[in-house]
C-alpha cells in the first residue's frame, strides 16, 4: 500500500473482496485471484474493473494488480496481466483497456509498459487522493484492441 494515500483496514479489504466476488458473478469478469502454478498458492489479484469514480477519461475499464510482496520480482504480475488483456479483448470484447497509477509507482508503471499499454501523456489529478498529496497526480496508460492485436505474434505454421 506504499503508493496509496492511506492503508486500508481489514474491514475495508474484506468489503472490496466481497464486491469483486459479486462482480465476477454478475458480469463474469472482474478482479481474479492469482495462484502460482508450481504451488497453487494464492498470491494476489489481477483483473478488470470499472472505476467507481468519474475520471477525465470515463467511461473505461481498468486493468489492475496487487501481489503479495514475497512474490514480486518474478514476472507473475506481467504474466497474469497478459492473460487478463487477452481475456478482455478476445473473450469480453472490450474496445480499450486503461490503467493508471500515481506517477511515483514505478513498479506498476513498469508492468503497464511491459504488457504494451501506452502512456497517453494525459496526467490527471485523482479525485480519490486528497488535494496536495504527493500521490494525487496520476499517469494514464491505455491500449486499444487493434493495437493489442497488431502486437500479437503471428501464429506459427
Ligand atoms: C505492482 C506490482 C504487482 C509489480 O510487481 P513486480 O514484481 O515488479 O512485477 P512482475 O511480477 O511483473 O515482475 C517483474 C520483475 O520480475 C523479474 N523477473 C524475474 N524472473 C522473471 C521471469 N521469469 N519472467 C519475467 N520477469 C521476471 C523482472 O525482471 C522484473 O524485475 P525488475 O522489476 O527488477 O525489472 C507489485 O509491486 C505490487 O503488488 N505492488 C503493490 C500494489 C500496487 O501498487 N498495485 C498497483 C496499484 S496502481
Amino acid at each position: 500500500m506504499r503508493y496509496f494515500a492511506t492503508p486500508i483496514s481489514r474491514e475495508a479489504s474484506d468489503a472490496s473482496i466481497d464486491a469483486w466476488q459479486a462482480q465476477l458473478v454478475e458480469r463474469g469478469w472482474g478482479n481474479w485471484a492469482v495462484a502460482r502454478r508450481d504451488t497453487g498458492a494464492f498470491i494476489g489479484y489481477v483483473g478488470l474493473t470499472v472505476p467507481k469514480r468519474v475520471l477525465p477519461f470515463s467511461p473505461c475499464v481498468e486493468i489492475g494488480w496487487r501481489l503479495m510482496r514475497a512474490h514480486w520480482g518474478k514476472g507473475f504480475a506481467t504474466e497474469a496481466a497478459r492473460a487478463v488483456l487477452r481475456a478482455g479483448f478476445e473473450q469480453i470484447g472490450l474496445a480499450e483497456i486503461v490503467s493508471f497509477t500515481t506517477l511515483l509507482n514505478l513498479p506498476s508503471r513498469a508492468v503497464m509498459a511491459r504488457i504494451g499499454l501506452i502512456d497517453a501523456q494525459q496526467n490527471f489529478e485523482h479525485p480519490g487522493v486528497p488535494e496536495g498529496h504527493a500521490f494525487r497526480m496520476h499517469c494514464l496508460y491505455r491500449l486499444r484492441r487493434e493495437e493489442w492485436q497488431a502486437a500479437q505474434p503471428a501464429p506459427s505454421a
